[in-house]
């Protein structure tokens, strides 16, 4: 009996450490998602405030309700609007700076003109400006910080951001930002009596 007792025994013991690894690994995995708040653990990118009405603004729901590509251009909204935030490792930007994000030099829709314009030649550097060499160039300069390379999200989650907007408002290649309405005399009247 005893012989026959001993290999069983040591089944169950067996038995009993894959339990408790298959338990910790289940844990592990609901504490990651459910619980933990860690941001790598979420497939989802946080919803900053403004992202719904740029959304809906944009129609980037064009592109698929919850898609990569909606995905990325979220990431991109963060990077424009929160820049301090989102991209610490490319500014030197805080919070408390009164210019601590892209989108207080540029709107979305500077950044679509940007990109249907960009690959032509800068007449300021002689060079040919990608839309990346544009991004790079301002975390660097506009932006007091570093230079990411061109693969980085910080850069390419702005370029399909840039591309979302282009889309939405129908650029073509080349096309030139209309020059602001001067406001006129009668313009001004206008308003006051509304
Ligand atoms: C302090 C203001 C400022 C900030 C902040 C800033 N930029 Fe710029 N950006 C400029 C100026 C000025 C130019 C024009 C540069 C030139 O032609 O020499 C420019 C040019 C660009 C261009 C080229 C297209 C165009 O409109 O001329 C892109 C794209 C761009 N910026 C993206 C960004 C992104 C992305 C960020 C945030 C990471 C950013 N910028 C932050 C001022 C700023």
């Amino acid at each position: 009996m005893s012989a026959r007792g001993e290999p069983s025994a040591r089944t169950g013991a067996a038995r009993k450490t894959t339990l408790i690894a298959v338990g910790l690994l289940c844990g592990f995995v609901l504490w990651a998602h459910l619980g933990s708040g860690v941001r790598v653990f979420h497939s989802e990118v946080v919803s900053e405030p403004g992202w719904e009405a740029f959304r809906a603004k944009y129609d980037v729901d064009y592109f698929g309700g919850d898609g990569q590509f909606v995905r990325a251009v979220q990431n991109g909204y963060n990077l424009v609007y929160y820049t301090h935030k989102y991209a610490p490792r490319f500014t030197r930007k805080r919070a408390g700076d009164a210019v601590d994000s892209c989108a207080a030099c540029h709107s979305a829709e500077d950044l679509a003109y940007g990109f249907v314009s960009s690959d032509r030649l800068d007449p300021k550097t002689g060079k040919r400006m990608s839309f990346e060499d544009s991004v790079r160039r301002c975390y660097a300069r506009s932006m007091n910080g570093f230079v990411p390379t061109i693969y980085d999200p910080a850069v390419r989650d702005i370029r399909l951001l840039a591309r979302a907007v282009a889309h939405h408002l129908q650029l073509s290649e080349g096309t030139i930002r209309p020059p602001e309405r001067v406001t006129t005399h009668d313009d001004r009247s206008a308003s006051t009596t509304r």
